[in-house]
């Protein structure tokens, strides 16, 4: 049996998709009931295959339901923005070309759309009025998935990920202000906002002054819980005619940091290294290897580190919880207690830790791992 039961770096669908029961069920009713929805979680948790495995629900129980899926993940301007909008909105309400191009006349007349074939057959809309005119106007873009919603009689639910990339944009401010004053009086669409960066979303979507403020249920994505995956984990490898224990499942779990990613990967690790059953030192050996591969990176990481945001880690790493206390800054050489809130938020910025209801921890499961046991170590030895 070659092909590993595991799945990372792929959307996590089917045999492969695990717990999320309750989300899964919130994110239904509030799709049908077109109520706004926030999501946010650091990277590879896993929010995509959640929407995505609900989208694949919907699309069975209800065909008036379209469910548009953007991902900003590329997208720098605003114009960017209304293009995607308006294509990904076009292509999920009509089920043919011919339909694509008489919405787009119909509903964008303004923008005098064209659709281009290339040699490889795959077909591009493009918009004939100049980027200007588009971000001076972009009210019909804008309004696009209410227009067709009403003339055709579905309910549609815009998905987009990667939401954080909209605070890069050009007078981002503005820009929100815009969005919210035509998503909210949109009655047939509903939105579907979901990023990581958590600490920089939550302020989108909680800090009373910006235009975001409370726009819909907000959801902070958990880690799925060990049990949960040691669940997982079991049945997969006997559904593909291999072993392994409660406590070896709970080992990968846990040296993975229950991090959707990295649990899949560890498992997938362990499972081509057993021939029968796992045992822990299959899933160490994994584990050893994974970070391995990552090690260059993590050098490159922690070189672009300043020594008090790495002091800083230390102390994480150490368990520290009173940061700000004497005693904290000076056994680790943190400077002012007034430094502390600098150093958090630039290691937040970087996606390197996490605060979530006060506790900080590293984002990167196998990061934290390296830079106790392979870093710190070695220059404590050296010293
Ligand atoms: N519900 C799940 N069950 C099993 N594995 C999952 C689940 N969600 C995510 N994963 C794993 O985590 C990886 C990252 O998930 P993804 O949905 O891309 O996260 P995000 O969108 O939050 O970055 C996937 O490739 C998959 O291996
Ligand atoms: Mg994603």
């Amino acid at each position: 049996m070659n092909n590993a039961p595991f799945v990372f770096g792929k959307l996590a669908t089917s045999v492969d998709f695990t717990d999320r029961e309750t989300e899964v069920s919130q994110l239904t009713s509030n799709f049908k009931a077109l109520v706004n929805t926030i999501i946010l979680s650091p990277r590879r948790w896993g929010k995509t295959s959640l929407i995505n495995r609900v989208s694949e629900l919907l699309k069975l129980e209800d065909p008036n339901l379209k469910i548009c899926h953007i991902d900003l993940f590329n997208v720098r301007t605003e114009v960017d923005f209304y293009i995607l909008l308006a294509t990904e909105i076009l292509k999920a309400t009509s089920t043919r070309w011919e339909e694509i191009i008489q919405n787009a006349k119909e509903f964008l007349v303004r923008f005098m759309p064209k659709i281009s074939f290339s040699p490889d057959n795959q077909s591009e809309i493009s918009f004939g009025i100049s980027w200007d005119e588009m971000k001076k106007n972009p009210d019909e873009i804008l309004d696009l998935a209410e227009t067709i919603a009403i003339k055709r009689g579905l309910k549609i639910v815009i998905g987009i990920d990667e939401f954080q990339s909209i605070g890069d944009f050009e007078n981002s401010l503005a820009f929100q202000k815009k969005l919210r004053s035509h998503w909210q009086r949109h009655t047939h669409v509903s939105y579907c906002l979901y990023g990581s960066k958590r600490h920089m979303l939550l302020d989108v979507f909680s800090n009373p002054s910006m235009p975001f403020y409370k726009f819909g249920d907000l959801i902070l994505l958990e880690k799925i819980s060990t049990k949960n995956w040691v669940h997982f984990i079991q049945r997969r490898f006997a559904e593909t005619g291999k072993l392994i224990g409660g406590e070896e499942a709970t080992l990968i779990s846990n040296l993975a940091g229950n991090h959707s990613y990295y649990v899949q990967q560890l498992a997938q690790q362990s499972w081509f290294r057993t021939e029968k059953e796992c045992a822990k030192s299959i899933v160490y050996e994994s584990h050893e290897g994974i970070v391995d591969q990552l090690s260059l990176l993590f050098i490159n990481i922690t070189e672009s580190l300043s020594t008090m945001q790495l002091n800083f880690l230390k102390a994480i790493l150490s368990d520290e919880k009173q940061l700000s206390a004497q005693s904290t800054l000076q056994k680790y050489k943190l400077g002012t207690s007034a430094n502390i809130g600098r150093l958090k938020q630039s290691l937040l910025a970087r996606e390197i830790i996490d605060i979530n209801a006060d506790r900080i921890d590293f984002q990167d499961p196998i990061y934290k791992h390296w830079l106790k046991t392979r870093y710190f170590e070695k220059i404590q030895n050296l010293q």
